[in-house]
């Protein structure tokens, strides 16, 4: 691994700040193979979209742009072992996280897909640019591949015994169990892990980009002219950079992706990450017309947002290609963030160790800012973090609703109960030192904000903005305006003090609306309800103010921002990540999605299962399917997950015990129609005899899903 200090100190050199013009900021396409979970938002799409809010906020000219990442093996992959094609896969998943990311709250001007038209043209335009250019080496090789499934393998759909540890199922690039990094040709009996079959080496010939050629560049580039850029990136730079850099093929086998665009290369795709970056390129293309500004001009600021797996492709090899058209900017900075980790452990899909994002959002309707704080206040910006759900319910009940809440709550509540429901006057003349204070705390907090945001130090930029809430809450502790109505002052005051503390209160609150802007929209627009403004007070200019709400104007009556989250949502959260747990021996397939890549990795990702071996017709048909209805549910005493099922077969009723306890209540699948394993030989669990099993589905989120007849049909029916 890369030294990550060597650059402290050496930071904000003697770089002149540059004027820029307009902002492009991107956020890293997702693989359009499985849903996104929290660990994404956490990493890339939420600072990002911090930022974009924050810009717009200013008023600055901004372009936000992303999409999927629709080509690449494990979509293949995946597609093959649902007997599906590619574009059913992507066509799915790029809904479900195009919807995602757009109910969370991430404001993009454009979220785009790499299988449209335009991105194809573009991306074969930049290869043609470049072999026009005579930069490509044409090279043979031999690699793998698999005559039954008549595909190259990449390194992850190779798997043999482990020459170290002996593990029979090691992948291509990496043994799990010893951890030993490996190259397919070290396996001892290879096999396909698409289809078993042992994979012939086969000649291929592919375009590979000298990346050599511009590690002088690349050198100058970001290891002298952006020592800014966050230590775990100009670490990870410097290291690549300090190996060396290599030839690498910018082409790949296969039937799914762009097509090169040459003569005699049928059979032939671009890289996925030679195209995906270029749809940077493209989604701004079909956004705008005027695009061309924000990628050929030199004050135009590109900032690329990525996690720490995608380093080396935003750094290195996109800009090398940027560099080699050279028409393009460059990233002025890629500030990529480290990986969430969930409850301790791994994020891992294919173990489903995951929150995804589509659940959160199902589980708990309404509180897309209590995630978004959460995870940005946990943010891993400098190391790798943790997310557990105590912590979440931690965060959502002690900062956001017992400080920030409370104090926006109290100011509308005593607001209405001492003034009327309309914002009081200022009164110069009874002002204290203790109000002083707070008028100098709520301009310091926007410096404060401003600093942190553009240093992409989001958590502390969120800490700011509650620590100004906390100070609210502790004025109006001091100030106790609710002792003020029994009694009357010496000089007849009281009603004064009271409308100086809520006008402060007030303003306070509506310096929180735009300071919390960017980071809890939904709050923001909530808050603006109530104080009866419009967007506009949002201008990030206004921060600061204490003007910004007129004396007289009539407020709305309180309502709460944040509720409580209760120990047992917490506790079914906690269920269900352990329920959905797939245990390591049973899931064929562990992908290190987390991994650092090397440089001969092809693919990074694939939360994919190879099939398992194939068996011959006799094996199915000693299978006896059954249809059969369930009559009777209840709960196994003392097992959590079991579920004592009565099953009618029509020619009999017997007993299954089912693992399905966290996934329905006894009573809501008493009458479904299931499909039953007849010829199962009985089984003892908890003490009770289970005589067969019932077919569930799996969906990608770990949720289980009744396998059943299309229609009703007479209980007992064969399946086959
Ligand atoms: N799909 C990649 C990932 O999830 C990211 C692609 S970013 C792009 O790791 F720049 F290449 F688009
Ligand atoms: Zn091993």
């Amino acid at each position: 691994m890369a030294d990550n200090d060597n650059n402290i100190g050496d930071k904000n050199g003697l770089k002149e700040e540059k004027e820029f013009k307009r902002y492009l900021i991107t956020a890293a396409l997702p693989y359009a193979n499985g849903p996104i979970h929290i660990g994404h938002l956490a990493g890339v799409y939420l600072p990002a979209d911090i930022y974009v809010r924050y810009l717009r906020a200013q008023k600055r000219d901004v372009k936000f742009v992303c999409g999927s990442d629709e080509h690449g093996v494990p979509i293949t992959i995946r597609a093959m072992k649902e007997g599906i094609t590619p574009q059913q896969v992507v066509d799915k998943f790029h809904a479900i996280i195009k919807s995602s990311l757009e109910q969370i709250g991430v404001s993009f001007d454009i979220y785009s897909r790499t299988s449209n038209p335009v991105h194809h043209k573009t991306s074969q335009n930049f290869f043609l640019n470049l072999y026009e250019k005579g930069l490509f080496e044409e090279k043979e090789s031999e690699q793998y591949y698999d005559e039954k499934a008549k595909t190259f393998l990449a390194d992850r759909y190779i798997i043999g015994t482990c020459p170290v540890c002996k593990n029979p199922n090691a992948y291509g690039d990496q043994c799990e169990k010893c951890g030993s990094s490996l190259s397919p040709e070290m396996l001892i009996n290879p096999r396909s892990a698409l289809s078993d079959a042992t994979p012939i080496k086969k000649k291929t010939r592919h375009w590979y980009f000298p990346l050599q050629h511009y590690e002088a560049f690349l050198k100058q580039w970001i290891l002298e002219d952006h020592k800014e850029w966050k230590n775990n990136v100009y670490g990870q730079c410097k290291s690549w950079l300090d190996n060396g850099l290599q030839s690498r093929a910018m082409t790949r086998d296969s039937n799914w992706g762009i097509q090169v665009p040459l003569p005699d290369a049928e059979g032939k795709v671009l890289y996925v990450w030679f195209d995906a970056p270029i749809g940077y390129i493209s989604a701004t293309k079909e956004l705008i017309s005027n695009w061309e500004d924000y990628w050929k001009k030199d004050d135009t600021r590109m900032i690329h947002f990525i996690g720490k797996d995608n380093i080396v492709f935003h750094c290195i090899i996109f800009p090398a290609m940027l560099k080699a058209h050279g028409d393009f900017v460059l990233p002025d900075n890629v500030p990529a963030n480290e990986f969430l980790n969930i409850e301790g452990d791994k994020v891992s899909t294919s173990r489903n160790w995951a929150v995804w994002v589509n659940e959160y959002l199902k589980d708990f309707k309404g509180c897309e800012d209590v995630l978004r704080y959460v995870l940005c206040s946990n943010a891993p910006e400098t190391k790798d973090n943790d997310f557990t759900w105590k912590d979440f319910q931690e965060k959502n009940n002690s900062e956001l609703a017992s400080i920030f809440g409370n104090f926006v709550n109290r100011t509308f509540v005593l607001m209405h109960k001492l003034c009327n429901g309309k914002v009081p006057v200022l009164h110069g003349d009874v002002m204290d030192e203790l109000d002083k204070a707070l008028i100098e705390d709520i301009q310091s907090a926007k410096t404060k904000v401003e600093n942190a945001i553009e240093d992409f130090k989001f958590r502390e930029a969120l800490f700011e903005v509650i620590d100004l809430s906390r100070k609210g809450n502790k004025y109006m502790q001091e100030k106790e305006p609710w002792k003020k109505v029994a009694g009357n002052d010496d000089a007849g005051n009281n009603q004064k003090l009271i409308d100086n503390c809520l006008h402060l209160c007030l303003q306070l609150t509506a310096n929180l609306a735009i300071l919390v802007n960017p980071f809890l929209p939904f709050t923001a627009k909530k808050m603006l309800h109530l104080m009866k403004v419009v967007d506009k007070i949002l201008d990030w200019k206004n921060a600061g103010s204490i003007k910004l709400l007129s004396v007289g104007y009539s407020l709305r009556p309180p309502e709460i921002l944040f509720r409580k989250i209760d120990d047992k949502e917490i506790e079914t959260q906690i269920q269900k990540l352990k329920s959905g747990l797939v245990k390591p021996e049973n899931a064929d397939t562990k992908t290190n999605e987390q991994a650092m890549p090397t440089v001969n990795s092809q693919e990074l990702t694939a939360n994919d299962q190879p099939l398992k071996a194939q068996i011959q017709y006799d094996d199915f048909a000693k299978l006896d399917l059954r249809v059969g209805k369930i009559v009777e549910a209840e709960k196994v005493e003392k097992a959590d997950k079991l579920l004592k099922l009565e099953i009618d077969l029509g020619f009999e009723k017997r007993t299954i015990v089912s693992g399905i306890a966290l996934h329905f209540k006894p009573e809501e699948i008493v009458g479904k129609q299931v499909v039953v394993v007849a010829n199962l030989a009985p089984r003892k669990m908890r003490g009770i005899e289970s005589n067969g099993m019932i077919l569930m589905a799996e969906n990608a989120a770990g949720k289980l899903i009744f396998v059943n007849p299309d229609e009703d049909i007479d209980a007992g029916s064969g399946v086959s």
